[in-house]
C-alpha cells in the first residue's frame, strides 16, 4: 500500500495495529467527518433531519455498490445481530420449523436462534465444523423440507474460514429455504456480492472492516422478500408519510428496506460512515481484497514456518487468521512491549487481523516476536 495511505492512518505512526477483525481504526477523514459533524452541532448547526436522511441515503447507495444492492434493499440499524434479529423475527418461523446453522458462528447469532426455540418452538440444527470448516454435505444433512433458514457468518471470527455462500444458497434455495449471512467479517475485507452469491439477508456493523462507527450497522434484504416480512418494531421512520398529527387509521408502511428502521438513526455516525464507504470506494475492493489476502496468508505461513498450530484451515481467503500460543500470557507481554495490537481469545488463541493499511513489514515484526516467545 502507498505512502499516502499510510499516512492516512493514524494508528500507523504509533503502533502495529494488526487487530481489525476486532475494531478497525479510523483513517484521518473518517475522523474529520466526525468531528465536523461535532462541531457543527455544539454550535447548534447540525441541520435538519431531512438533511440527515439525505446522508443515509447516501450511505445506502454506497453500500448498494459495495454490495452489488439496490438501496432500496438497505436498512440503517445498530448492529449486526439487530439485522439478525430483524430476520429472525419477521419470518414468522414457528413449531416445525427448523433453522440450519454451524458451530464457528458468533455467540449473538446462537443467542437469536435460542430465543427463537424458547419463544417460538422453533428447532435449531447445528452442523459442527471438521479441521475448522464446514463441508456442504454436513449442511446438506440437516437441511430437509422442515428448514426455512440457513444462516451462517460469512467469514467466522473464530478462524477467518470462509463459506462458499453461492453453494449454500443453492441448497438453502432447493429446499425452499433462505440463506440469512453474517458478514461483519467480511465486508470491507473481501468482495461480498450479494446478487453473484445469491444472498436473500445479509447483515454487518460497520465498526470493523468498513472502518465506520462502533453502534452502526445495516441489514440488506433481497427486495422480493421485503414486502413477505412483517417488522416487529414501528416507528415514525417506517411509515410512509410522516403524520404531523397522532394517525388514527394504521399508517403504510414504505415498500422499501426503511421498514426495517423505526426511529431516529445514528445520524453522526452516518456522516462517518459515509466518509469511510467514500474511502473504501476511491481505494477500491479490487486493490483491498488482494492486499488482505496477501498480509494474511503472509501471517499463515510465517506462524506455520514457526511451528504453531493453525486454526485457520490452509487457503483460507480472508483478513482473519488464528493459531494456539503455549504461553499466552509471554506472548502478551513481548507484543505490547513491541506495540504490536492481536486479539486473544480462549483456548489460548491468537488472532491475527491484518487489513489494507498494513504492511508486509508490520507482518514481519510480529513474526519476530513470535519467534521469541516459541
Ligand atoms: C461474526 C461476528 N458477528 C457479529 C459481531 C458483532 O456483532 P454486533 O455488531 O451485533 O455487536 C462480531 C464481533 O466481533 C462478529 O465477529
Amino acid at each position: 500500500m502507498n505512502a499516502k495511505i499510510r499516512s492516512d492512518f493514524p494508528v500507523t505512526a504509533e503502533r502495529i495495529y494488526l487487530d481489525t477483525a476486532y475494531d478497525g481504526p479510523y483513517p484521518t477523514p473518517v475522523i474529520q467527518a466526525g468531528k465536523d459533524f461535532l462541531e457543527r452541532r455544539g454550535r447548534g448547526l447540525a441541520g435538519h433531519v431531512d438533511d440527515w436522511l439525505v446522508v443515509a441515503d447516501e450511505v445506502k447507495a454506497l453500500l448498494g455498490r459495495l454490495l452489488n444492492a439496490t438501496p432500496q434493499e438497505i436498512a440503517i440499524t445498530t448492529n449486526t445481530t439487530e439485522g439478525t434479529n430483524i430476520i429472525a423475527n419477521s419470518l414468522g418461523l414457528g413449531p416445525g420449523d427448523s433453522v440450519v446453522w454451524d458451530d464457528l458462528d458468533f455467540p449473538s447469532n446462537a443467542a437469536v436462534w435460542f430465543n427463537l426455540a424458547r419463544r417460538r418452538g422453533i428447532e435449531n440444527r447445528i452442523v459442527h465444523s471438521v479441521d475448522g470448516g464446514v463441508p456442504l454435505e454436513d449442511f446438506e444433512r440437516l437441511i430437509d423440507g422442515s428448514t426455512r433458514l440457513v444462516t451462517v457468518s460469512h467469514v467466522s471470527h473464530t478462524n477467518g474460514y470462509v463459506h462458499d455462500l453461492e453453494a449454500l444458497a443453492e441448497l438453502a434455495h432447493s429446499h425452499g429455504a433462505y440463506l440469512h449471512v453474517d458478514a461483519i467479517q467480511a465486508v470491507g475485507a473481501i468482495k461480498v456480492d450479494v446478487r453473484k452469491m445469491g444472498v436473500d439477508f445479509l447483515t454487518a456493523g460497520t465498526y470493523k472492516w468498513l472502518l465506520g462507527p462502533i453502534g452502526l450497522a445495516f441489514l440488506y434484504v433481497r427486495d422480493e422478500l421485503i414486502p413477505m416480512l412483517e417488522p416487529v418494531y414501528a416507528g415514525w421512520r417506517q411509515v410512509m408519510t410522516w403524520p404531523d398529527e397522532l394517525p388514527v387509521r394504521p399508517p403504510l408502511l414504505h415498500a422499501d428496506a426503511r421498514r426495517f428502521e423505526e426511529a431516529t438513526l445514528h445520524f453522526q455516525g452516518l456522516y462517518e460512515v459515509r466518509a469511510a464507504l467514500e474511502y473504501i470506494q476511491a481505494i477500491g475492493m479490487d486493490r483491498i481484497e488482494p492486499q488482505v489476502l496477501r498480509l494474511s496468508s503472509r501471517v499463515w505461513n510465517g506462524v506455520e514456518d514457526l511451528g504453531f498450530h493453525l486454526n485457520t484451515p490452509p487457503g483460507t481467503t480472508s483478513g482473519i487468521v488464528t493459531c494456539v500460543l503455549s504461553d499466552v500470557e509471554r506472548t502478551a507481554q513481548a507484543l505490547q512491549e513491541d506495540d504490536v495490537v492481536v486479539t486473544f481469545r480462549a483456548g489460548n488463541q491468537l488472532r491475527v487481523s491484518p487489513h489494507f493499511f498494513n504492511t508486509e513489514d508490520e507482518v514481519d515484526s510480529l513474526l519476530q516476536v513470535l519467534s521469541t516467545v516459541g
